[in-house]
């Protein structure tokens, strides 16, 4: 089984029975997956530790795709692996960032993951200490998605992102100049590539939209695949 859900800003609490009713049902087959703003490796200090090993004894696999609130000098550090077809960070044994640009593989669907995203509140964030310019997306890091959707043939069954696809973001924050460059690019993905659903976070509203989009936050849902 896997549990998709939005932004979680390392609060713990969205890891608790109380918070998150599915938490008690999820096995140790099963996944936990949060569309970006995992948040909880960005200030390394002794209670973002605690959490992490709070979540290091949870039964489930946690995975993440990056958004905006993240320490990418952090991320950045770990080794890289290969994971179910994709590019992985392994923060801990079940604990597992989501490159930028990958497929994966999962419970017999693929996952075409994409993080990144503008932060609004950047003029309060110091670079290097609260907020790091590798929030939006590289050329490099778009042409690692176009090779590999390429290589699936532009066919995945989901797409999970951190922000939206233009045409989507359009319909939300018609102002949004400083992330253009990531929606457009989403948007060429939209475009280019057959999926089945297609999941983001980013701006903490929850809604549905055409091209079968969903926008999540605090609520998650199971996806369905084989298992
Ligand atoms: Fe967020």
């Amino acid at each position: 089984m896997i549990y998709i859900t939005g932004d979680v800003h390392g609060n713990i609490e969205r890891f608790t029975k109380e918070k998150t009713p599915m938490i008690g049902k999820l096995k140790e087959a099963d996944c936990f997956l949060v569309a970006g703003d995992f948040g909880f490796l960005f200030r390394m200090n002794k209670a973002e530790e605690e959490n992490l090993n709070y979540l290091e004894h949870l039964p489930f696999t946690i995975l993440f795709i990056d958004g905006n609130h993240e320490n990418f000098d952090v991320l950045n550090s770990y080794p890289i692996e290969m994971w179910h077809g994709g590019k992985i960070h392994r923060i801990r044994k079940n604990i597992l960032h989501l490159m930028r640009g990958q497929v994966f593989t999962i419970e017999n669907r693929t996952f075409f993951t994409m993080g990144g995203g503008y932060s609004i509140d950047k003029f309060l964030r110091k670079e290097g200490v609260s907020w790091w310019k590798e929030e939006i997306p590289s050329e490099e890091d778009f042409e690692e998605a176009r090779k590999n959707l390429k290589a699936h043939d532009f066919q995945v069954d989901y797409i999970i992102t951190h922000a939206a696809p233009e045409k989507i973001m359009n319909m939300i924050f018609p102002n949004h100049a400083p992330e253009l460059k990531l929606n457009l690019f989403l948007q060429e993905v939209m475009d280019k590539t057959e999926y089945t659903h297609w999941y983001f976070g980013h701006l903490h509203q929850e809604n549905t939209y055409p091209y079968n989009v969903t926008q999540l936050y605090e609520n998650g849902l199971v996806l369905e695949t084989d298992k």
